[in-house]
């Protein structure tokens, strides 16, 4: 049968906004933020501490921590934020963040257009990072992006996915998230890696899936999913998203589509619908363009 309850991790704010030409007020993030968490969103990861020319969306991220800190106190310590290098953990650090998450790539073209180095060189930037953070009592989540088919080099074997995500493990990271960063993704795919990850010791509870909706197979992939055992995942409310280094990666799956998914399947995900729905409405004011989710536009005209 299917998991009773599933834990989903929004990444709205961090991977819809990062892809939005929009520049957003700091305290329109925030208020962002604070409207998933009251929706009942149990992770909400707020933004990253990359360079901020790579990413000038979330050039704020210290500001952000800073001023969700004096709103919400400690509980903004615990969002998690993306961190690739060092000098990305010691940002922060700096605030007393608690959770953090490098993005590794499975392919080499990726590797050099996101991370600014190859496929073996990554892991060297990621070690001393993990490292430390494990040895400050904070919690590391690993991404692994182009899990699934790569814009430059095709479909990804399921042997190359699995090699980059044992070695995030074994350097500290607690979790996975696989990450079909262009949304090419089938159903069949998903079985097959989680399949391969289960033959070379990973269980499904360490396994997250981050599905985009390119293709708009992200729900029959979390079905799939679903039925391999993994019970965590990412989803950006209101489908916002994509990737500013991966051409045509399209938003993330919506959040609302994965409530409304669950919520018939009967498994518990203890988020209000309805809130995300209002919360996503209000950011698409602030963005100047609709909601891509069937969902959320169903419902805010009802
Ligand atoms: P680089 O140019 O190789 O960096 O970029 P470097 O290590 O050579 O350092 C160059 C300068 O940048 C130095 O300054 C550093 O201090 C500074 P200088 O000494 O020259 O004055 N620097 C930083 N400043 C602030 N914060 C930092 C930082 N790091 C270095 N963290 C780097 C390498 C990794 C930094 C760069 O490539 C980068 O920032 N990439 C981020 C790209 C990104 O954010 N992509 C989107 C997130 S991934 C994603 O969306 C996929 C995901 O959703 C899953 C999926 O869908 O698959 C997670
Ligand atoms: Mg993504």
């Amino acid at each position: 049968g299917l998991p009773p309850k599933v834990t989903i991790y929004e990444v709205g704010p961090r991977d819809g906004l990062q892809n939005e030409q929009a520049l957003v007020p700091t305290e329109v993030k925030a208020a962002f933020v604070r409207r998933l968490l009251a929706a009942g969103l149990p992770i909400v990861e707020a933004t990253s501490f990359v360079h901020p020319k790579w990413v000038p969306q979330l050039a704020d991220a210290a500001e952000l921590m800073t001023g969700l800190t004096a709103e919400i106190g400690d509980t903004a310590r615990d969002l998690p934020v993306l961190v690739p290098n060092d000098r990305g953990l010691d940002r922060a650090l700096e605030l007393g963040l608690r959770h953090v998450a490098v993005f590794a790539s499975a392919t080499e073209t990726f590797a050099a257009k996101n991370l600014n180095r190859t496929l073996e060189t990554q892991f060297a930037m990621f070690e001393p990072t993990v490292a430390r953070a494990v040895a400050s009592g904070v919690d590391v989540r690993g991404y692994v992006s182009m899990c699934f088919g790569d814009p430059w080099e095709g479909p990804v074997p399921v042997d190359q996915v699995v090699a980059v995500g044992r070695r995030l493990l074994d350097l500290g990271c607690h979790q996975l998230s696989l990450g079909d960063t262009i949304g090419v993704a089938t159903a069949g795919q998903v079985r097959a890696l989680v399949a391969g990850f289960a033959a070379a010791g990973v269980a499904a509870d360490r396994l997250a899936l981050h599905f985009h909706d390119t293709y708009g197979q992200a729900l029959t992939n979390v079905h799939a999913g679903l039925q391999a055992g993994v019970t965590t995942y990412d989803a950006s409310a209101g489908g916002l998203g994509g990737c500013p280094y991966a051409k045509s990666a399209t938003g993330n799956l919506a959040t609302e589509d994965l409530v409304w998914f669950l919520t018939g399947l009967g498994i518990e995900h203890g988020v209000d619908l309805r809130a995300v729905v209002d919360a996503s409405t209000w950011m698409a004011g602030h963005l100047g363009r609709p909601s891509p989710s069937a969902v959320v536009r169903a419902l805010a005209q009802s």
